[in-house]
């Protein structure tokens, strides 16, 4: 076994309490510099916070000075000494070493992450030893406190987690943007003498990865109440744009007994939540940000939680955008689709804050949505953030029967696929409503990084399955 260590962060936290004694951490060496009063200086990180602590390490001990040389950026290491009060700023603490262990060593002028900053590109080609880097250390452990507080949030609300099919053999959201699932392979596909090609592929038909858990969502929400589903989506769209990823990770609830209104009340509660929850825990990672990335952080975070979230409806918002004055590239007409440059108008410069569309035009949306008694738009909703745009995208089920057949043939579904989803609208129906929410665009919008790839551990776009 190992010898055990004191996480660093926790060295900080209750850094009163450790000074005076003795304590052992391990981790990797960020930097090393000798003074001439042969003392050396390490930062050392272990990933459990921003900060690095910093080793003091006297030349005149006798392990160092055959130790030294190795103790260079990137190697990682052990180290034991008396915790001090440090005078250095910045840093409550420091470590005055009495051992110091080299697991391993690291070649300093091969090693690609030097002390200055790297640009989040050059990162991105090193996806296996950026989480070592400030950036994305930092988006690390707020993504992972937002894992957290979402299950938390559902939980506490009596949400049941369901684990909806990664493999699925329905578009629910009929955009066709799908990744194909086959064990058949170019050849077989080419030879194929049969008019059913599925005839030898593994479940003898098509199947694809899944675009949204939503649609077996429902199934388990009109027997358990209130459910949801966290896990990995994936879009072939071919959008190279800073906020699309062909792998995301979709939180998706799902509730009987409630409708557009109530959804739209769970949702924003939900953001609430979910930012209260950053501002809360991840203190020093977003002051960070906000001093590297994006100066307005703080305050928009803070505007998000603290007054009521904006809601218009989707033809107000084109008259909005329409009375902007601002030259869009993509025209505002009623029935085109809102674009990322018209979210951010509305969410980021006329209202400032998140803003839910709702009730969007029936041809827009997909065949599940509620068709409004106007018999034009459905009970729609998309959650805007400013910087980011939507996070957010909802609705109520159609949960008249004849309804959704009449939706179904408008939009060319073919009915004999979803005869169970027609099915639950024949026995219990109820009205229900849910949402999907990207979890990389919350990343997005607690973090202000401009691009999504750098807001999942390893990005799938297109062109880019590295790692
Ligand atoms: O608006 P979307 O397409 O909604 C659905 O899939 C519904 N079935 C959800 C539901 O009602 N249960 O996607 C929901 C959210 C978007 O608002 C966005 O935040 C995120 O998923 N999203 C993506 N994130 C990253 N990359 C992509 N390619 C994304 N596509 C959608
Ligand atoms: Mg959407």
């Amino acid at each position: 076994m190992l010898e055990k260590a004191t996480r660093i962060a926790e060295l900080f936290a209750q850094s009163e309490a450790y000074v005076g004694k003795s304590a052992l951490v391990h981790g990797w060496v960020r930097t090393r510099r000798d003074s001439k009063a042969g003392i050396s200086f390490i930062e050392l990180n272990d990933g459990s916070c921003l900060k690095s602590l910093q080793i003091i390490a006297e030349h005149n001990h006798k392990d160092y000075q055959d130790l030294l040389a190795d103790i260079t950026t990137g190697s990682s290491l052990l180290v034991e000494g008396t915790v001090m009060p440090s005078p250095g700023k910045g840093q409550p603490i420091e470590i005055r070493a009495d051992r110091i262990k080299i697991y391993g060593g690291s070649d300093p002028l091969v090693y690609p992450l030097q002390k200055k900053r790297h640009s989040l590109e050059f990162l991105r080609q090193i996806a296996h030893l950026r989480p070592r880097s400030n950036t994305i250390g930092a988006v690390t452990r707020i993504r992972n406190r937002l894992s957290y507080a979402i299950h938390q949030f559902f939980q506490e609300r009596g949400f049941y987690y369901i684990h909806t099919p990664i493999i699925t053999s329905s578009d629910c959201e009929g955009a066709g943007e799908v990744f194909r699932v086959t064990t058949l392979g170019p050849e077989n596909l080419l030879s194929s003498q049969s008019d059913n090609i599925y005839e030898n592929d593994f479940f003898n038909r098509p199947a694809f990865l899944t675009v949204s858990g939503q649609l077996q969502a429902e199934i388990y929400a009109l027997a358990l109440g209130k459910v949801y589903t966290f896990g990995p989506t994936f879009r072939s769209e071919n959008s190279n744009t800073s906020r699309h990823l062909a792998e995301f990770w979709m939180v998706e609830p799902e509730m009987a007994f409630c409708d557009l209104q109530d959804d739209l009340g769970l949702a924003e509660e939900f953001v609430k939540h979910l930012v209260g929850a950053i501002l809360a825990d991840c203190k020093e990672d977003l002051e960070f940000f906000s001093r590297f990335v994006e100066p307005t952080l703080l305050g928009t975070l803070e505007k998000a939680v603290s007054g009521p979230f904006e809601i218009v409806s989707y033809s107000a918002a084109v008259q909005l955008l329409k009375q902007s004055g601002e030259a869009f590239t993509f025209p505002v007409e009623w029935g085109n689709d809102l674009q990322a440059e018209h979210e951010r108008y509305l969410a980021e410069k006329l209202f400032q804050k998140p803003v839910a569309i709702v009730d969007f035009p029936r041809a827009l949306k997909p065949f599940y949505m509620r068709v409004n008694d106007d018999g034009q738009t459905v009970a729609a909703m998309d959650i805007l953030v400013p910087r980011v745009g939507e996070i957010i995208g909802g609705s109520q089920r159609e949960e008249r029967r004849d309804v959704l057949l009449e939706q179904m043939k408008l939009k060319g579904i073919a009915v004999d696929d979803y005869r169970w989803y027609i099915e639950l609208r024949e026995f219990g129906s109820v009205p229900h409503a849910g949402f999907g929410f990207g979890l990389e665009r919350m990343v997005q919008f607690l973090t202000g990084l401009p691009n999504i790839r750098e807001v999942i551990p390893f990005p799938r776009t297109p062109g880019h399955a590295d790692f």
